[in-house]
């Protein structure tokens, strides 16, 4: 089982030992970063491992590293060797390991660790690029058998991530830590142990003003709150979101908080990938069982389905995929996840005689009109570009018309629901109304599927106005159910979802 391995950046070893006393029941050893300490505290750090009561990591990253060690050679060895001396009999007193980047050649150093049992991770980090073969480098970095190699490099690209799970495989009887940086790389954090990677490497920075030790890691708590990180092993499902640029993703919240009520041996990750192909890869390369697809991916995913639902068909996109014997069998969610959504809040069960403006013509939109027109209602389209509203609204024998004068008239016989599918209010640009030239009557009932922020511009304006309002919380939540029961083949009662996750989103 991989370890967790908190990155200490604090400046004086108290204010390390306080964050350790936060996140201790999250972890498995510290990393001592003694690059981020005050000059003066640096010459107490021999102290430091039996303060801590846990494994400690003695590391001293320079800057060219990614650290902040700004002093020459010799005064960093003289720091790594005082980490060293005096070396107690009891071993919980002496640093449990030491990082020795793979340049550094000083053999004293590295007999006096193995005399005292601190075990010698040789570290090679790459910022820039990943030309290199990988698990090559993996295989050479150490000098003897009972070292532990680390290579922690930048992915740029799905097909840098992609890489690293490879060498991983091609390297699995190297004892190693495998770390791919940055938001693409996050996937490799969470899998650490997939990798066979011998610890990974998490920090505090959201709190206490600290740092980064690292580009992307995660926080200690959110890797075992959130993902799971101490039930993951190798029988797990792995499951994931697929889209890009992929900020701020409800979803694995969502699907995790599930996972862990219905005592599932499964996570739920994110993969921001700029290449669906990569992705795809990616996704055979770690056996992937099933995922959400997200923009910019729902429409050119279906080629790659093996099989779809009707649903695909008639909406036109697809946001979930699950594995079968003969490949992606594709699904969509958020079309029943918005009459889900809309009947509940409208409490009705049919749209019949019902007349409703749809905003935008976009992806969002597609699924709507198209559960529009299957519970029987009418609707107008309404959009910045006009030809689009046109086409859509045709295929089910809808209206159409822009954000004018025109389109404002027709508006008024089409008021009984109105549902904006746009990206338009949602954050950051929450000073944004897409239809700020509307006046709301009262009357009519307003849905606005964003939900960050809980209350768009658009919704305040009509709930002033007297209008009944939801946002989009609902179906996002509903559709995430239906993903759920594609995933994990089963039926979950949809109240027990909902009631308790919702909980634990926040
Ligand atoms: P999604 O899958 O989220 O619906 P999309 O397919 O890119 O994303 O569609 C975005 C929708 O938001 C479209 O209706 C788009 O209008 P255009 O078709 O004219 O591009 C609408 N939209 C995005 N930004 C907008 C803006 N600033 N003002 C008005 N409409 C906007």
């Amino acid at each position: 089982m991989a370890k967790i391995c908190v990155s200490l950046t604090g400046n004086t070893l108290e204010k390390n030992l306080e964050i350790l006393g936060k996140y201790r029941k999250f972890i498995d050893v510290v990393e001592l970063r003694v690059d981020f300490l005050e000059p003066n505290e640096r010459l107490h750090i021999r102290r430091f491992p039996e303060m801590a009561g846990i494994p400690v990591i003695l590391t001293i990253r320079r800057d060219i590293d990614g650290g902040k060690y700004q002093g020459g050679e010799a005064s960093r060895i003289t720091l790594f060797s005082m980490g060293l001396s005096f070396a107690e009999v009891d071993k919980r007193k002496n640093f449990a390991y030491i990082d020795i980047e793979s340049d550094l050649n000083v053999p004293s150093l590295e007999e006096a660790a193995r005399t005292f049992g601190t075990k010698i991770i040789r570290s090679v980090h790459n910022f820039q690029d990943m030309d290199f073969d990988l698990a090559k480098c993996i295989r050479e970095l150490r000098r003897t058998g009972d070292e532990i190699a680390k290579v922690a490099v930048m992915p740029h690209s799905m097909e840098d991530v992609l890489r690293i799970y490879q060498a991983a495989r091609e390297t699995k009887d190297v004892k190693k830590i495998l770390i791919g940086m940055g938001r693409f790389g996050e996937s490799t954090r969470i899998l650490a142990d997939y990798l066979g990677s011998h610890l990974t490497y998490s920090s505090v920075s959201d709190e206490s003003g600290l740092s980064l030790a690292a580009p992307g890691q995660l926080n200690p708590k959110e890797l075992v709150e959130l993902y799971r990180f101490k039930k993951i092993n190798k029988n797990t499902k792995i499951f994931g979101i697929v889209g890009y640029p992929l900020t701020a993703s409800s979803s694995p919240a969502f699907h995790n908080a599930l996972f862990t009520q219905e005592t599932k041996d499964a996570v739920y990750i994110p993969f921001p990938s700029d290449s669906l192909d990569s992705f795809l890869r990616l996704a055979e390369e770690i056996n992937l069982e099933g995922a959400s697809v997200t923009v910019p991916y729902k429409e050119a995913i279906i080629p790659h389905l093996s099989n779809r639902s009707e649903r695909v068909d008639y909406i036109g996109a697809c946001n979930t995929i699950v594995r079968s014997a003969k490949g992606w069998m594709g699904y969509n969610t958020d079309g029943l996840g918005f009459s889900d959504a809309l009947l509940r809040f409208t409490g009705l069960k049919s749209l019949r005689g019902k007349r409703i403006t749809i905003i935008g013509a976009g992806g969002a939109a597609r699924a709507v009109a198209a559960e529009i027109f299957r519970l029987k209602g009418r609707a107008l389209i309404l959009n910045r570009t006009v030809f689009r509203a046109k086409e859509l609204a045709m295929r089910y024998g809808f209206s159409w018309g822009g954000f004018d004068h025109q389109g404002m008239d027709m508006m008024e016989h089409f008021s009984h629901i109105i549902i904006q599918t746009t990206s338009v209010g949602m954050e950051p640009n929450t000073d944004a109304d897409p239809l700020e030239q509307y006046d709301f009557s009262g009357k009519e009932m307003v849905m606005d599927l964003i939900y960050k922020p809980a209350m768009t511009r658009l919704l305040c304006r009509a709930q002033k106005a007297g209008c009944q309002v939801a946002n989009g919380t609902e179906m996002l939540l509903a559709q995430a159910k239906y993903q759920y029961n594609l995933f994990m083949r089963t039926a979950l009662d949809t109240e027990v979802v909902t009631k308790n996750v919702r909980l634990e989103m926040g």
